[in-house]
């Protein structure tokens, strides 16, 4: 009989462990928040990170090449949020590396995908008002699909596979994922309980397709599921999977015309994420 997918997973013995800089971020996020002392300290002590940060501040698309020298300058110029934000992502990049390109997929656009759907989950928030915190929707976006990180880098046949499996069937990937008997939102609970993730954290990468399942944490996982629809929709970072409309979640308080506002605010920043993502990765 094949292993279960428990199974294969306890005798993994290479499952990333935590990034140190993603550790602090998530602790200090309050007083990040608050001041960017505490961020350009984080930034500091990662002298690859303040690299990456320096050259996004530096690329043709602010007009400032060359120009910037230090992290508090970068802050200036990038604004708070956007480095905040990007400090988050590339500490995840840490964890999982930016290699293990596939036939027609690459672990970059998952990344551009996560960003979207962090940056799209914080606007839902903002929109949705009291109750959605804006800061924990970019975590948990930014988190949803870390079971397919662990795919690419640790299941790498099964990827292939599951892969072949999608272009042949020209099913969704979660489909594809399911006939080969690997499922991303279990893969990425595992490591989420493995690197002691909040219980909310727990619930969106387990619900972030069923939100209904989620019981309390209900309408946290339905900003993450709208956010990855409109992602999707979007052709923000990867999507081989295309939505035929956009499902707004009823426990969220929002209407068709606010879906519609939040789509043209995501697209605005299309182009900012996909060119600092750009550059943060290399070019
Ligand atoms: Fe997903
Ligand atoms: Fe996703």
């Amino acid at each position: 009989m094949a292993p279960s997918l428990m199974q294969r997973l306890e005798s993994l013995k290479d499952l990333p462990p935590m990034p140190s800089t993603m550790q602090l971020v998530l602790k200090e996020m309050e007083s990040i928040s608050a001041n960017s002392k505490s961020l350009e300290k984080i930034i500091m002590q990662d002298p690859v990170l303040a690299a990456r940060i320096l050259k996004v501040a530096n690329s043709p698309y602010y007009g400032t090449a060359g120009q910037v020298n230090s992290i508090s300058h970068a802050i200036t110029i990038l604004g708070f949020d956007e480095v905040r934000n990007l400090v988050i992502g590339l500490s995840l990049v840490q964890a999982f590396g930016e290699g293990s390109d596939f036939k027609d997929f690459s672990t970059k656009d998952l990344w551009l995908h996560s960003m979207g759907v962090a940056t799209s989950s914080m606007l839902i928030a903002k929109a949705a008002g009291n109750g959605f915190d804006p800061e924990e929707c970019f975590t948990m976006g930014l988190l949803h699909d870390i079971g397919r990180f662990v795919l690419c880098k640790v299941f790498k046949e099964d990827m292939d596979k599951i892969l072949e499996i999608q272009e042949a069937q020209q099913c969704s990937l979660t489909e594809a994922e399911e006939q080969q008997g690997l499922n991303h939102c279990e893969i990425g609970a595992f490591l989420a309980q493995k690197w002691q993730l909040s219980d909310q954290t727990m619930s969106v990468v387990r619900y972030h397709h069923h939100p209904r399942s989620a019981g309390e944490d209900e309408p946290l996982c339905a900003v993450v599921y709208l956010a990855d629809q409109l992602c999707h929709k979007l052709k923000l970072g990867w999507s081989r999977w295309q939505p035929k409309g956009v499902m707004l979640p009823k426990s969220l308080p929002l209407q068709k015309e606010d879906v519609q506002d939040l789509a043209k605010d995501i697209k605005k920043k299309k182009d900012v994420l996909e060119q600092s993502w750009e550059e943060a990765m290399g070019g």
